[in-house]
This record gives C-alpha cells, structure tokens and sequence, in this order.
C-alpha cells in the first residue's frame, strides 16, 4: 500500500475518532500490532497556525507513533496550505482533510460535509495544498450529504485530478448520521471512480471477517476502523493475519485484556498527567470492559476515578468479583461467554437483526458525528 511516495506496512488503518484517537490510544494500538498509518482527531488549521496550545497537544507525537497523520478542517485554503507546510516542516508524514464531519459548527463555515458539495471550491482548496507540500494530502468523506445527493463518487474524480493520494470513505450520508446500515454498494461506487489512488472503505467494522467481507464486497484497498478499534484493540493485528493467511487468530484472553487496558492507562497518565489522563480514562475503559463478561460494578467505580490508587482499587475489587463467573485461568464460563458485536452489513437474517446490538457511538465533544 503506498499513498504517493509514503510507503505502507499494512493496508489497515485508523479512523479518527475526536477525543478518542490519542497519542496513548495510537501508541497502544501499534504496540498490540498490525496498523500502519494512525491518524490524529481533525485539528483546526488556524488553530494551529495560532499555534493554540490545544491543537498543539492534538498534535503531539514520539517516534513508536510512526508513520503519522494529522487530520485538518478549514474553509480557507492559504489556511489549509500554510497549516500543510507547518506540519510537513515538523514532520508529519501524511495529511488527510476532513470532509465528511456533520457537526454544525464545521460545516457553517464551509469545511467537513460541505466540502462535498462545493466540488469547485474544494478542489481548488486542495490543490493548494497539494502544491505546496511533498508529502501525501489525502481526504475523508462520507458518501454524500443525503440520499439524493451522493456526490462522493463525483468528488474523488476531482480530487484525484488535483493530486490527491487516497481517499477515506465512511460508507453513509451526512443525513444519516450514524443511523442505518453502511451501503457497501455506495463504497463500491466511490472505488470505481478512482482512477489509481487507494479507496479505504470505513464503518461499523467491529471483527477481523467485517474488514474483510468491506473489502471483498466493494473492492476497496484497504479499510479504517475508529470505534470497532476502540471495542477491540486487537482488530489491526487480527485482520492483518486473517488476510495474510485466511486463519482467524483466537480472541485475546482476559488477562491480555487486562494488561493492554492497564497500558492504556500507564500512557493517558504520562501524556495528560494523573488528574486529566484519569479523566479522561473514565469514557476509555467501559470500552475494555465491553468484552471483560459481568461488569456492572467495574464500570460504576471507573467512571469515577480521579487518581492512579482509585483506579487500582476499581480493578482489584472487580477481578475480585469477578471471580465466581470465570475459571481457573480467569475465562469465562460457557454460561456468561458471548461473540463479538456484528456489523450490520454482515446480518443478512433479518429478524436476528433487531436483537443484535449496533456499535454504540461514544459520547463525545461531537454527539452527531
Ligand atoms: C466520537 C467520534 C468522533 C469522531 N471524530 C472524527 C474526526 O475527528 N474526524 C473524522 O473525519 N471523523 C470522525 N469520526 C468519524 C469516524 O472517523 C468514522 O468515520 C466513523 O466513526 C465510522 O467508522 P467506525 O464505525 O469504524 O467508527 C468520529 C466518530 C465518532 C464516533
């Protein structure tokens, strides 16, 4: 896989989740293995360009965070080139543009989901980019801004022809919000109109054989997960072996998830410090705890943790617990065991389709991405 010069190990990728995609989250998801390019949370050109202290942090990086990209939104192109050039100076390996963001506030001013619908403007916002730096721009959309108008195939024509070097597609309309099922036939349609550059397929992707199936059904070249990465670490490094060799690896077991969940918060410490980093573990680990079996009183207390000694005393008392549903080895029994979430575009039996849950969507500084 390679987006322009920039050559890549994998064909998986991270979706950016704002709020979520952190440097502790990324560095976790490399260390567990099997992805490549990870992304930051959109930050705002001019925010950076201002050189505000919170973009600054959104942007932060080390070396075992490699290869790197940082997501931009903005209207006004000298903006958007000014921002590349500061990032390439820095070096940043890859920027992708946000195009597909429904929030209110980002698309009054002319970026995320509007750009879809202003093919002049946006390819001239892009060239200007492209122009100005060596390193790949690539863009992120959604399918189009309703039903009635799925312009994605139309645009990634237009930004092809400006130098784009891949694109992202989160397979649903700006209308419909998170709602629905992804159409994998729209994300077919999107790779067909790339004429050479690399079409990622993205949503709802929650197992090894989801990422697949996206990428048999439509052919795209790779695929990007954001929430089903944060529900399952291990998703790069399964669905890369699942590829390589057709063989599904077997699940992590309890004491794996546990460690990896501890890392996790070793690194929101030391990047955010212990007040910030604990509060900011409390939305990050019900989403470890979604496959831990029984777990009611272990997301009651970590909700609530403020230092490093609340959130020890949280685990303990939860293996504690735990304990009289699960082995020796610390597995569950038969009895409280459950499969993964599915995606809906794997469900093709209806009536089980209702029962089965959907990929919630995490509360978050945006509610309606
Ligand atoms: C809480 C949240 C924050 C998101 N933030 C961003 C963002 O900053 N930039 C972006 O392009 N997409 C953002 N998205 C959309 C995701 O990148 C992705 O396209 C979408 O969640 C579907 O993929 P998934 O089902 O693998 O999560 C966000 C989604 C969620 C749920």
């Amino acid at each position: 896989m390679q987006f322009g010069q920039l050559q890549l190990k994998s064909n998986l990728f991270l979706s950016p989740l704002a709020g979520y995609t952190n440097l502790p989250f990324r560095l976790v998801l490399r260390e567990v293995g099997g992805l490549s390019l990870a992304t930051t949370d959109l930050v705002n050109a001019r925010s950076l360009l201002e050189r505000n202290a919170k973009a600054l942090k959104l942007i932060e990086t080390n070396e075992a965070d490699s290869p790197f990209a940082v997501q931009l939104f903005g209207a006004v192109p000298e903006e958007m080139r000014d921002a590349a050039q500061y990032l390439e100076s820095i070096g940043v390996d890859s920027i992708d543009i946000n195009m597909g963001c429904p929030v209110r506030k980002v698309c009054k001013t002319g970026g995320g989901s509007a750009m879809m619908t202003e093919l002049d403007d946006t390819a001239h916002l892009v060239k200007r980019m492209v122009d100005a730096v060596n390193i790949p721009i690539t863009a992120k959309m959604r399918l189009g801004w309703d039903d009635k108008n799925i312009t994605a195939p139309d645009l990634v024509r237009v930004l092809e022809n400006v130098g784009v070097a891949a694109i992202f597609i989160h397979g649903r309309t700006r209308e419909q919000g998170f709602t629905g099922t992804v159409n994998l036939t729209g994300i077919r349609q999107v790779v067909e109109a790339a004429r050479a550059i690399p079409v990622i397929g993205n949503g709802d992707i929650t197992t090894p054989e989801s990422a697949k199936h996206m990428m048999d059904a439509t052919g795209c070249h790779g695929v990007s997960m954001g929430r089903g990465a944060f529900y399952n670490p291990w998703i790069f490094k399964h669905t890369e072996h699942l590829l390589r060799t057709g063989e599904l690896l077997p699940e992590p077991t309890f004491a794996e998830r546990v460690r990896v969940m501890r890392r996790h918060f070793d690194l929101m410490l030391e990047v955010f410090g212990e007040q910030r980093g604990c509060l900011m573990f409390r939305k990050v680990a019900p989403w470890y705890a979604k496959r831990f079996g029984p777990v009611k009183p272990f997301n009651k207390a970590v909700v609530l943790i403020s230092t490093r000694d609340d959130f020890e005393s949280a685990l303990a008392d939860y293996l504690d617990w735990r304990q009289q549903f699960a082995d020796a080895d610390g597995e569950l029994t038969e009895r409280y065991r459950q499969g993964p979430m599915v995606p809906t575009f794997m469900q093709d039996d209806e009536p089980a389709v209702a029962k089965r849950k959907a990929i919630p969507v995490p509360k978050g500084p945006v509610e309606v991405w």
